[in-house]
């Protein structure tokens, strides 16, 4: 009975799902959900009821009596406290199919889709230190985890790390992540060292002032190129000078530093004024036999190895021919036009960002690929102007790969109306994907879904999704 269950009871649960959030899911008396972080599907579990809801209950997990036999050790010292590999204590592929069962659920319960069959997810290669992008902010507020509170004097005035959800200013010192490389901690703790014992002042929202912001590491698989970007409020030369020449003596590993200056109120790492302090200011990447140039503001695909696959899977799906023309939406640097320009007549690239586009022309030159051409301009707009001007160009396939959010339902309502034979929608959020795959359901079928994993040990998920116009 439900009624029995109140705050602070301790019981027993086996887990038997797992949440997006990366709770595990227990049921008492076999039906009402109780959220237990922490837990593996399988495990057996001892949990104080800490809030009841009207549906499900929030616990906090006191003992694993006994352990799933997906549960492994986690590598990393700051998990279940940093917000970033929330699954490593799950068995990588058991982790690749609670990401199916994600996508599943996505098409069924926000896409409002019927027994959707989604295939094994195709799992990363790499599914340690993959990432080629890592971004760290800094803090004069340092989150303290148990272990830190048991140190007496402990000094909370400097962080540079990942940030602790719900909590602002909060961030986790870190001294070693897994998802980049050895060189990138000598890197994160190279500045740590250089930058606190001079007591630099640390940028905070509350006075809007301070100087250090971000510290954002690229590194490329293919050239071996590192690019270290120092995010700050203001210029400071001399300082800056300083740390670029001790950089270079006691980590050569990285091939160019950046100094990027913005006096945005927003807590974003990006900035449209940098300087190049030594080096190119960018590095280069290689797709399936592409180059790429990527500057301190480019979006590339943060898993460069499996990005490949992502694009195969895509391209394949799309069965492309070498008669078709393809309109590549939300194209960033170009990435997925090179790959497909040798299959098919011509690619056209649209995308918001001016600097993404200049260096989706560079790369298509870089490349000597003559049939891609790019535009900047927001998806929804070049849709409508498209839609407009029925007499203009026709791309039998378009291809999307919009950001988390999604799509904007007047795009959805533009593609509808322009009925290109095909489309392939890329995603990084099955979530928002099956919403707008929902608006486009009235005149396309679902062909064939594919996850791609890009983000081990994190509840993230590529899909690809091919819709062929009905009729
Ligand atoms: C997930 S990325 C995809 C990039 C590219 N397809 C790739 O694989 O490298 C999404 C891109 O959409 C762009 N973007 C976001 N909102 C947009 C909009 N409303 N119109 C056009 N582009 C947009 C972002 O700048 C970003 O480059």
């Amino acid at each position: 009975m439900l009624e029995n269950l109140k705050k602070d009871d301790v019981i027993e649960l086996v887990i038997d799902d797992i949440g997006a959030e990366s709770s595990g899911i227990g049921r008492f008396n076999g039906e009402y959900v109780v959220f237990v972080p922490k837990s593996v599907p399988g495990d057996t579990v001892r949990v104080k009821i800490r809030k009841k809801k009207k549906k499900y209950a929030e616990s906090t997990l006191l003992e694993i009596i006994q352990p799933s036999p997906f549960r492994i050790e986690p590598e990393c010292e700051y998990f279940g406290t940093c917000n970033g590999c929330k699954m490593q204590h799950i068995e990588y592929a058991k982790q690749l199919e609670i990401k199916q069962s994600i996508v599943k659920n996505a098409f069924e319960r926000i896409g409002g889709f019927e027994n959707v069959t989604i295939p094994t997810v195709l799992g990363s290669e790499d599914i340690y230190y993959y990432r080629n992008k890592l971004e760290f902010s800094f803090s004069n507020d340092r989150w303290l985890t148990s272990e830190d509170m048991l140190i007496e004097n402990i000094d909370k005035s400097f962080a540079v790390g990942y940030h602790i959800p719900g909590f602002n200013e909060k961030i986790l010192d870190i001294r070693a992540c897994y998802l980049q490389s050895l060189t990138t901690n000598k890197i994160l703790n190279f500045t740590r060292d250089f930058f606190k014992p001079k007591g630099t002042s640390i940028y905070t929202t509350k006075t809007h002032s301070g100087y250090l912001r971000f510290l954002t590491v690229r590194k490329s698989i293919y050239n071996k190129g590192l690019m270290v970007n120092l995010i700050t409020y203001d210029e400071n030369a001399e300082l800056v000078n300083e740390y670029a020449a001790l950089l270079r003596q006691e980590i050569p590993e990285a091939t160019t530093l950046v100094n990027s200056i913005t006096q945005s109120k927003a807590q974003v790492a990006l900035a449209n004024n940098f300087n190049v302090i030594y080096g190119d200011g960018f590095i280069e990447e290689k797709i399936g036999g592409y180059r790429f140039k990527i500057t301190p503001n480019t979006f590339f695909q943060t898993n460069s190895k499996q990005c490949e696959k992502l694009f195969e899977t895509a391209a394949t799906i799309a069965d492309l021919g070498k008669e078709e023309n393809v309109l590549d939406l939300y194209c960033g640097c170009g990435a997925i036009s090179l790959y497909v320009s040798a299959m098919v007549k011509s690619v056209h690239g649209v995308e918001l960002s001016n600097e993404s586009i200049d260096m989706a022309s560079e790369n298509a030159e870089l490349n000597g690929v003559n049939n891609c051409t790019f535009e900047a301009m927001d998806v929804k707009d070049y849709l409508e102007k498209l839609t407009a001007s029925p007499g203009g160009e026709k791309f039998d396939v378009i291809i999307l790969d919009p950001p988390r959010s999604g799509i904007h339902p007047k795009a959805a309502e533009y593609l509808l109306q322009y009925e290109a034979k095909k489309l392939i929608y890329v995603s990084c959020n099955p979530a928002t994907q099956a919403r707008d795959v929902a608006l486009l359901k009235e005149k396309y079928n679902i062909i064939s879904i594919q996850p791609v994993d890009m983000f081990p040990h994190t509840f993230h998920i590529e899909n690809v999704v091919r819709l062929d116009l009905k009729g």
